[in-house]
C-alpha cells in the first residue's frame, strides 16, 4: 500500500517533471551526487510541495526514547502527520521505526519518507572503544572496519544517519567530550575522521549510500568546538584565524574530501558569532571553499541558544540568522517549523535559501532509496542476523587490545606470563565493573554487557599457573578502612597486585567537564595504601580522558591505560595483561603532569623565550617555576613488550623543488624478545614562516609488525603541499626555507633529525 503510494508520487512528480513544470525558484543547485536524473526527480518532488511541506523538512524532531539534551515542549506528532517532519532522531528499532515511518508515508499529503538519525558514535550495539581510545591504535583500516560494522548494524536497525564521527581537535582534557574524537593532532586527525567517515557511509562514492549495511555520516561539531575555554563545555572558542585554519579546520576538510554527507553545527560561539548562526563558517568555506552540498543541521536547540548568546532577539530571530547562514535542518528546537513561513513572507529569508536546504534533504533521501521503497531498511529478520554477529565481537575484542596504551612497565612487570605461578592480587574499583567500560555515547548498547576486567582475566587466564585472589578495595568515589585494609591483606599475600581504577562514564563526554583530572581521592588513598606493602603494582586506567597520572607515574610500576573500552572490554585488557596482544597503542593527546599546564600539546610554538632543555629552569624563559613544560606522556608516546629502534635515516635529496617530492627511508627494528608493531612517526619542522609555525608537526605515521630481532626498510615521502599551511595573508601555500625533519617513536623523540630546504 505504501509503496503504492510511493511509486504514483514519484510517477506524478517525474510526469510533471516532463510537462516541463519547474522549482518556484530558479534553481543554481548543485547537488550532492551531481547526477542530474537525482536532481530531477528532487526538483520534480520539491515542485509539489508547499513552503510549509518544505520548512516541514529542514525540521527534525527527537523522539525522546533516549534524551541527549533538554526535553523540548513541543511534541511533534501533530507535525508528523501532516507531514511537516523532515527527520527524526533517538528513535530506534525496526517496529518503531516504521509506525513513525508508515505515518509519513501513507496518512501525509505527499508521503515523503522520513530520515531515521542517532547517536551510533563508537558502535550501535557493539561498542567499540571510546573513539579518542580507538584512535590510540593509530591503524586506520580497524577504524574504518568499526564504522562499518557500527552502520551495518544501526541500518539494520532502520537507522539511516548518524551523527558522528566527532572530528573536534582538543587539546584540553578537561573538556569531558574528549573523548568522542581522535584527540589533539590535525593530521591524525584528518586521517581518522576519513576512515570514520568511509566507514559509516561504505567509502567515498555516494552510491554506496543506497546500501542497507550504510549510513549517511556526520562530521561535528564545526566548527572548533574543542576549542572550549578552560574546558568547560560549551563555551566560547576565541583564536585567530590562522589557529582555526591551521588546527582545527583541517579534520573536518577532511571528513569533506571523503565526502561526508552531512555537517553539524556546533554550539559555540566562534570569535564572536555561534557557528550555527556564522556564515563565515557555513557558507563561505563549508560551501565556498570547501564545495560542500550536503546539508547542515545544528545542533540539538543550538538555533534557540542564540538568544542567551545574545546574538538573536528571539527564537524567530535565531532562526533567521541560522538559516541564512547556511544551517539546513533545526534538531529539535521547532523554530524553523514556527517561524520560516513567517520570515520568508517578511522577506527576511527567500523562498530560494528554503529551496536549496530542502533540495538538499531530498537528495539524501533519494540516495538513500528511500523514495522507492521507505521500508528498505526496515527488516527485523536482518537485524536480528546483523546485531553482534561473532565477527563484530572479535573485531571490538582486537580494537580494544590496540587502543590500549602501556604508560609505564617498569622492569617488565607486564605481561603477566600465563605459566608463571605468580598469585595475583585483583583489586579496584574498576576489577569487576561492567557498567561503565562502554563510557559515555553507547548507542544502542547494553551498560550490563560489557565483559568486566575480572571476567576477562578469568577467561584468558583459565588453565594456567596464575592464582587469582580479589577484594574491591574501593568503590569510584569512596575507600573505607575496612574495604582498604580487605584489599592490603590479599596484596600481602600476593607476588604481584592488578589494580583497576578510573573514572564514571558519566565523567566524560558532553557536559562533563573537570577542573580535577586526578583519579578521585578514595581511588588514590587505595594506591597509597598498597604502594606501602611494598609488592609490584601493575595499574589499568578506564578513563574517558587523559588523567593527571603524576603521583602514579612516581609511585607505581607499570600503568596501562585502557580508556572506556566497550563490549568486550575485559578480554582486549586482559589479552594485553596476558601478552597474547602485545601493546601497540600511542597516544593521540598528551597527558598533562598537572591541570595548571593545560592546554599541553606537541604542537605548541616556540615563542621568543624557549625553555633551553640543557637548563631548564633557566631565568626568563618560557615555563613554569613549579612544573617542567613538557608532558608526562606526550602525544605519540606508548610503550611496547619489546623494544625497538629506528636506524639509517635518508633522505633522498635535501633540496625539495616546487611540486617535487622527497622520499625518506628508514630501517626499523625489533631489538627486544617478542613480536609486536612499531607506530613510526614523521614529523617536521617549517623553521621560518610569515606566521610563527608549530615546533613539530606530524606528517606521516606507519604501524608496523615485526617479529621479535626483525628489521624492516620502511618509506615516507614528503611533498610540497605536506608542507602548506595557512600563513600571514590565509592562503595555504607552502613557504621556501629550511625545515627540520623526524623520524621517530613518540612527538618528544628527537633521536632521529635531518634537514631539508624547500625552493
Ligand atoms: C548534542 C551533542 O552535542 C551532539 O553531539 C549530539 O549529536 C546531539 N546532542 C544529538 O544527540
Amino acid at each position: 500500500m505504501a509503496k503504492l503510494k510511493f511509486i504514483s508520487i514519484i510517477a506524478l512528480a517525474l510526469s510533471l517533471f516532463k510537462c516541463g513544470r519547474t522549482p518556484s525558484s530558479s534553481s543554481n543547485w548543485n547537488s550532492f551526487s551531481g547526477d542530474k536524473n537525482i536532481e530531477r526527480k528532487v526538483d520534480s518532488v520539491l515542485n509539489l510541495m508547499t513552503l510549509e511541506e518544505k520548512i516541514g523538512q529542514m525540521s527534525q524532531f527527537s523522539a525522546n526514547w533516549s534524551v541527549t539534551g533538554p526535553v523540548m515542549p513541543d511534541d511533534f506528532q501533530p507535525y508528523l502527520e501532516k507531514g511537516l517532519v523532515g527527520s527524526i532522531f533517538n528513535a530506534v528499532t525496526v517496529e518503531g521505526i516504521r509506525k513513525m515511518q508508515e505515518i509519513a508515508v501513507e496518512k501525509t499529503r505527499l508521503g515523503i519518507p522520513i530520515l531515521f538519525a542517532y547517536d551510533v558514535i563508537h558502535g550501535y550495539k557493539t561498542i567499540f572503544p571510546m573513539p579518542m581510545g580507538e584512535a590510540c591504535s593509530w591503524n586506520l583500516e580497524l577504524i574504518k572496519r568499526t564504522a562499518q560494522i557500527a552502520a551495518e548494524e544501526a541500518a539494520s536497525d532502520g537507522l539511516h544517519w548518524t551523527f558522528a564521527p566527532m572530528v573536534d581537535i582538543s587539546r584540553d582534557p578537561r573538556w569531558g567530550r574528549v573523548m568522542e574524537g581522535a584527540g589533539e593532532d590535525p593530521f591524525l586527525g584528518s586521517a581518522v575522521a576519513k576512515a570514520r567517515v568511509e566507514g559509516f557511509q561504505g567509502g567515498t562514492d555516494w552510491r554506496s549510500l543506497k546500501e542497507t549495511n550504510t549510513v549517511l555520516a556526520c562530521a561535528k561539531h564545526f566548527a572548533a568546538y574543542g576549542a572550549a575555554e578552560s574546558g568547560r563545555d560549551y563555551n566560547t572558542a576565541e583564536l585567530s584565524e590562522h589557529t582555526l585554519r591551521n588546527i582545527y579546520l583541517p579534520p573536518y576538510e577532511a571528513a569533506k574530501e571523503a565526502n561526508v554527507a552531512t555537517y553539524m553545527a556546533s554550539f559555540n560561539d566562534v570569535n564572536g558569532i555561534p557557528a550555527t548562526a556564522n556564515k563565515w563558517l557555513m557558507s563561505d568555506i563549508l560551501r565556498g571553499e570547501w564545495n560542500f552540498k550536503g546539508f547542515v543541521v545544528s545542533d540539538y536547540t543550538g538555533i534557540n541558544e542564540l538568544v542567551p548568546h545574545g546574538v538573536a532577539e528571539n527564537d524567530k530571530h535565531a532562526a533567521q540568522l541560522a538559516v541564512n547562514a547556511g544551517t539546513e535542518m533545526d534538531m529539535t528546537g521547532s523554530t524553523y517549523i514556527k517561524y520560516l513561513k513567517q520570515l520568508v513572507e517578511e522577506e527576511k529569508v527567500s523562498e530560494k535559501t528554503i529551496d536549496d536546504a530542502t533540495r538538499r534533504i531530498l537528495e539524501m533521501k533519494f540516495l538513500l532509496g528511500l523514495f522507492e521503497d521507505p521500508y528498505r531498511y526496515l527488516d527485523e529478520n536482518r537485524a536480528k542476523n546483523t546485531i553482534q554477529k561473532p565477527e563484530f565481537m572479535q573485531t571490538a575484542r582486537k580494537a580494544v587490545a590496540e587502543s590500549a596504551v602501556l604508560l609505564k612497565n617498569d622492569n617488565n612487570l607486564l605481561p603477566i606470563r600465563k605459566d608463571s605461578p605468580k598469585k595475583v592480587a585483583l583489586i579496584g574499583a574498576m576489577m569487576k565493573d561492567s557498567i561503565n567500560l562502554n563510557g559515555e555515547w553507547q548507542g544502542r548498547g547494553d551498560r550490563n554487557q560489557p565483559v568486566s576486567l575480572f571476567k576477562g582475566l578469568q577467561e584468558v587466564f583459565r588453565n594456567s599457573s596464575v592464582q587469582f585472589s580479589y577484594a574491591q578495595g574501593c568503590t569510584l568515589t569512596e575507600a573505607t578502612s575496612k574495604s582498604v585494609n580487605e584489599a592490603v591483606t590479599i596484596a600481602k599475600n600476593s607476588d604481584l597486585i592488578l589494580v583497576a581504577l578510573g573514572e564514571d562514564f558519566n565523567w566524560s563526554g558532553e557536559a562533563a567537564s573537570l577542573t580535577d583530572i586526578r583519579l578521585h581521592t578514595a581511588q588514590r588513598e587505595l594506591l597509597k595504601a598498597l604502594k606501602q606493602v611494598g609488592k609490584p603494582i601493575a595499574l589499568v586506567i578506564f578513563s574517558g580522558r587523559p588523567l593527571d597520572l603524576s603521583w602514579e607515574n612516581e609511585n607505581i610500576d607499570a600503568i596501562l591505560q585502557a580508556w572506556f573500552p566497550g563490549t568486550q572490554g575485559g578480554y582486549g585488557i586482559a589479552d594485553v595483561i596476558a601478552g597474547d596482544y602485545n601493546p601497540s597503542g600511542r597516544l593521540v593527546m598528551s597527558f598533562p603532569r598537572n591541570v595548571g599546564q593545560i592546554p599541553v600539546y606537541y604542537n605548541q610554538k616556540n615563542t621568543g623565550r624557549p625553555v633551553n632543555f640543557d637548563n631548564p629552569q633557566g631565568d626568563y624563559r618560557s615555563k613554569y617555576e613549579d612544573s617542567p613544560i613538557t608532558a608526562l606522556y606526550p602525544f605519540g608516546y606508548g610503550l611496547s613488550y619489546t623494544t625497538f629502534s629506528i636506524s639509517d635515516v635518508k633522505l633522498d635529496k635535501t633540496v625539495m623543488e616546487r611540486g617535487g617530492k622527497i622520499t625518506i627511508t628508514a630501517k626499523i627494528s625489533n631489538t627486544g624478545n617478542t613480536d609486536g608493531e612499531l607506530v613510526t612517526q614523521l614529523y617536521v619542522r617549517d623553521l621560518v614562516g610569515s606566521v610563527t609555525r608549530p615546533v613539530k608537526e606530524l606528517k606521516g605515521f606507519q604501524k608496523t609488525a615485526l617479529k621479535a630481532g626483525e628489521s624492516k626498510q620502511i618509506q615516507f615521502s614528503l611533498t610540497e603541499k605536506d608542507l602548506e599551511f595557512y600563513g600571514i595573508d590565509m592562503t595555504r601555500k607552502a613557504e621556501s626555507g629550511k625545515f627540520k625533519l623526524w623520524v621517530a617513536q613518540h612527538s618528544a623523540d628527537n633521536a632521529n633529525e635531518l634537514e631539508f630546504e624547500l625552493k
